[in-house]
């Protein structure tokens, strides 16, 4: 039996912001924004979507009446939770009609909670074969207006739907993972936006990919030469080159990687960063773009969630992937969304998170059939 990620569904906002709109508002070269940092666009999230409206849009997609009677657990990666208490799960699991014999929880630690989430799916399909796995990843990255880390602000969502005999990506079950206490990035209970030292971020994400390479390398005796490509959290998309950077030389396979890289970043270039999704947007970008892998192929997955934790994983391409289909639907969301001016996004970004806190109420009514946040009853007994 094989145990991995059998579907993936995304999901972002309709709006967006040029890095080159951004650039020339803020004074700075737009190559630094686009070369520099690698990105190009940049989700911006109005006030009608949050975690649980994205996440369940990324899953509707993608789950048929058999998966949701099938689903036993619900898995909800985030660190822009909805509520202290109830967690995310909870409300999708109401929104898509998913069964209610099912464990559904919340998990947080930064970046890494998707991962968490895949991570503990596999453990329970190991034990329980017949079980289907919904694992969220969904955020809204916020720096702040006019700061160092705006340029790698963004948000969306991943649903993973993980079962046995997957149809995209059966996991190795091969993993080594490192955590320690560092204050690099965080976001306290009275914050909206985050704290970051981005610099000293990026050399702790690049020291724990170095680390967890090397453990999983030593554990497993596999080399660079077993990977068809890496996968990498992606805050923004130079983070993941400057951890590949530090494993490559000038040989062959090291040029293909770097070119799987460039099929990996495509869509986290123009998205900006999800947290917890940033690492399957990346997955999902390489296995929609790239030319050469096959079925059978190997991939390595770098995880890292701030504060910190770090994991490398792997797992091979299954022989029913869809390449076209998985790029149609993420290609499909971000063709279909409006650019924003500067004041205008500055004006959305105020108005973001604004109802953050309590109950929420939601109308799958719109054109599209979405999940939309119309508001919510924050201190009140409903
Ligand atoms: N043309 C081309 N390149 C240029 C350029 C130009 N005109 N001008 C500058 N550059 C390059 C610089 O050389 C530099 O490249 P290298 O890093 O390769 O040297 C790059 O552009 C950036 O320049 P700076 O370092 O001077 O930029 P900065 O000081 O403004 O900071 C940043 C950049 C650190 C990425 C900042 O945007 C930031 O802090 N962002 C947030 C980072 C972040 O997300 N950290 C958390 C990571 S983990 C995560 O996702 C969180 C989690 O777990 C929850």
């Amino acid at each position: 039996m094989t145990i991995g990620i059998d579907k993936m569904g995304f999901f972002t906002s309709d709006y967006y912001l040029d890095m080159a709109d951004l650039a020339n508002a803020r004074g700075e070269d737009p190559n630094k924004y686009l070369i520099g940092i690698g990105q190009k666009d940049q989700a911006v999230i109005p006030p009608t979507q949050d975690v649980v409206t994205m996440a369940a849009n990324a899953a509707a997609k993608i789950l048929s009446d058999d998966d949701k009677q099938a689903i036993d657990m619900v898995i909800f990666g985030t660190e822009t939770g909805v509520d202290n208490s109830k967690s995310a799960a909870i409300y999708v699991q109401s929104l898509l009609g998913i069964s209610n014999s099912a464990r559904s929880f919340e998990i947080k630690q930064a970046c890494y909670g998707g991962t968490a989430g895949v991570q503990m799916a596999f453990d329970h399909i190991a034990m329980h074969p017949e079980s289907k796995v919904l694992v969220l990843a969904a955020d809204i990255a916020r720096y702040g207006i006019g700061t160092a880390g705006e340029v790698t602000q963004g948000g969306g969502a991943v649903a993973m739907l993980m079962s046995q005999d997957p149809q995209i990506l059966a996991l190795d079950n091969q993993s080594a993972f490192h955590s320690e206490n560092i204050m690099d990035f965080w976001r306290p209970f009275y914050r909206r936006d985050a704290i970051v030292d981005g610099h000293y971020s990026t050399d702790i994400y690049i020291d724990f990919f170095n680390q967890t390479f090397k453990d999983y390398s030593a554990k497993y005796q596999r080399t660079l030469s077993d990977f068809s490509a890496v996968a990498f959290h992606l805050p923004f998309t130079k983070m993941g080159l400057k951890a590949l950077r530090t494993v490559i030389d000038d040989g062959a396979h090291s040029q293909k990687l770097l070119k799987e890289f460039d099929h990996s970043k495509k869509y986290n270039a123009l998205v900006g960063n999800l947290y917890t999704g940033s690492l399957y947007l990346s997955l999902l970008s390489l296995l929609a773009n790239s030319k050469t892998l096959q079925p059978g192929d190997r991939i390595g997955l770098f995880s890292y969630g701030s504060g910190a934790q770090g994991e490398f994983y792997s797992g091979t391409i299954a022989p029913e992937i869809q390449p076209q289909s998985l790029a149609g639907q993420v290609e499909q969301v971000i063709a279909n969304r409006t650019r924003l001016s500067v004041p205008e996004y500055e004006a959305m970004y105020a108005n973001g998170l604004s109802n953050a806190g309590g109950d929420v109420t939601f109308d799958a009514a719109d054109d599209d059939s979405r999940f939309v946040l119309l508001g919510r009853q924050a201190d009140q007994l409903v």
